[in-house]
């Protein structure tokens, strides 16, 4: 059969009040959706143009193995270009992405996380000791302070000093710019090249750059920077295809695409993993006595079961730079193609019972390359995804080892759109003793 051409059917109603449900009640939006249009349906994002919204994990390996240069991910991120600059890896396709990409792969290689175990422990460790006891308190906040110092040590490098603390700031301000949307809309306004003209806008990046600077200079000249683990000195002395190191601002680029690729989504999925399991207390007193004699399999299994009910992010996007064939539609050049984690996660086919939280699904059921994508996938899949698994496995080991953790409100916490993450409304508030 010929594919049909153009987009296929979605909600009717206006762009504008499609942008207003989809950033309040993504969810809600896309069950509806799904339930009425089907495994692929069209929804209209202000500013965004057309999303084709895929939930059949047959097409979703389609666009994640498809041609980098037809399925762009890097052009739908244009509006980060002015605050990571032009080298981020998230805003660059094609030859220029997996040029970058490469150069920032051997530092988050799956077994160099242990490097940085005993760090994130004893960060983890401080942090938890320091939280009160028997009062409701907001992990979220605190799970954000905790992933701050983790990126400090081991992707910065910087372990105590005097340019700790202004660096602390330099990054939380920053951090701030991206989910300011004082900073965003303007940037949506103005397009993202005038931005940086606007003197208001550069005073906020210009001290965090600054900082960097000194670092990437003082470090360079560092005796030990060969034997050093940290991303930045491995940076330093990575080289391009052509031999040539990575420019400073190469390296500014990437280091403060990590910590905003990497800070609040795993803050968020820390959060989400402790409002589960303290509505869930059989599970967490199984992950209390696994954890305590050493075995690994129900934390993990716990850390996927948290990130298939409770994604960070609920859909990645492609833009595609010409007709491709999908589904039985020939879709146009210029709409997006958006692999659904929210519906593929929540596909009872794939998961019986998907809103029931059950790390016991995945003890003998490894999780599927296209039915478990909390991290997107293909060419663009997330760069810290083992780097994330492994810091929220020292976190929790660290955290239900220590304190014993109860609701602050026996109800399910509901998501909560800030920024791109979801997050649990109430920032999962707990009593802890
Ligand atoms: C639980 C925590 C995290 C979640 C849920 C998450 C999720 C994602 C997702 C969905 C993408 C887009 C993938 C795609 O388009 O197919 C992504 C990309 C990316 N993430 Fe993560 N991420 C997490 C933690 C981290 C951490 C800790 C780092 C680094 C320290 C990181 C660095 C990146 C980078 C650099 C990209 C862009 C990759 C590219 O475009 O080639 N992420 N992440």
């Amino acid at each position: 059969m010929d594919p049909i051409k153009g987009l296929p059917p979605g909600p009717r109603m206006p762009r504008a009040l499609q942008t207003a449900i989809w950033s309040r009640q993504a969810q809600w939006f896309l069950e509806q959706s799904r339930a009425r249009f089907g495994r692929m349906f069209t929804v209209k994002i202000a500013y965004e143009g057309d999303w084709v919204l895929l939930s059949d994990p047959e097409l979703v390996k389609q666009v994640f193995t498809g041609d980098p240069r037809v399925f762009h991910a890097g052009e739908g991120n244009q509006i980060l270009r002015p605050i990571l600059g032009e080298n981020s890896v998230l805003v660059l396709d094609e030859k220029k992405h997996i040029a970058q990409r490469k150069l920032l792969l051997p530092p988050f290689h799956g077994e160099r996380m242990q490097a940085y175990g005993e760090q994130m422990a004893d960060i983890a460790a401080r942090e938890i000791e320091s939280w009160p006891t028997g009062v409701p308190y907001k992990l979220r906040p605190r799970m954000q302070a905790i992933t701050l110092e983790i990126v400090l040590e081991t992707v910065f490098g910087v372990h105590g000093g005097e340019r700790m603390g202004p660096l602390r700031e330099a990054l939380r301000d920053f951090l701030d710019l991206t989910t300011d949307p004082k900073v965003l809309l303007p940037v949506l306004a103005v397009g993202p090249d005038r931005i940086n003209r606007i003197p208001a806008f550069r005073r906020r990046t210009e001290r965090v750059d600054r900082l960097i600077g000194q670092e990437m200079a003082e470090r360079r000249a560092a005796e030990d920077l060969a034997e050093r683990e940290d991303v930045l000195s491995m940076l330093l002395l990575a080289r391009h295809e052509d031999g040539s190191p990575m420019s400073d601002a190469e390296i500014r680029d990437e280091l403060l695409t990590l910590l905003v690729a990497g800070h609040e989504t795993t803050a968020t999925a820390l959060s989400w993993a402790m409002e589960r399991l303290t509505r869930h207390p059989e599970k967490l007193e199984r992950l209390r006595a696994e954890v305590e004699a050493g075995e690994e399999e129900y934390l993990t299994a716990t850390i996927q079961e948290t990130l298939r009910l409770r994604p960070v992010i609920v859909v990645v996007l492609r833009k595609l730079t010409e007709p491709v064939e999908l589904g039985g539609y020939e879709l146009p050049a210029g709409a997006s193609v958006a692999p659904c984690i929210h519906l593929i996660h929540r596909d009872p086919e794939i998961y019986p019972e998907p809103h029931s939280f059950r790390p016991e699904r995945f003890l003998d059921n490894p999780p599927g390359t296209y039915t478990w994508i909390p991290f997107g996938g293909g060419v663009r899949r997330c760069l810290g995804a083992a780097f994330a698994q492994f810091e929220m496995a020292v976190v929790l080991r660290e955290l239900v080892r220590r304190r014993e953790v109860k609701p602050a409100s026996p109800a399910s916490e509901r998501p909560f759109r800030r920024a791109i993450t979801e997050t649990p409304r109430h920032d999962a508030e707990v009593i802890l003793n």
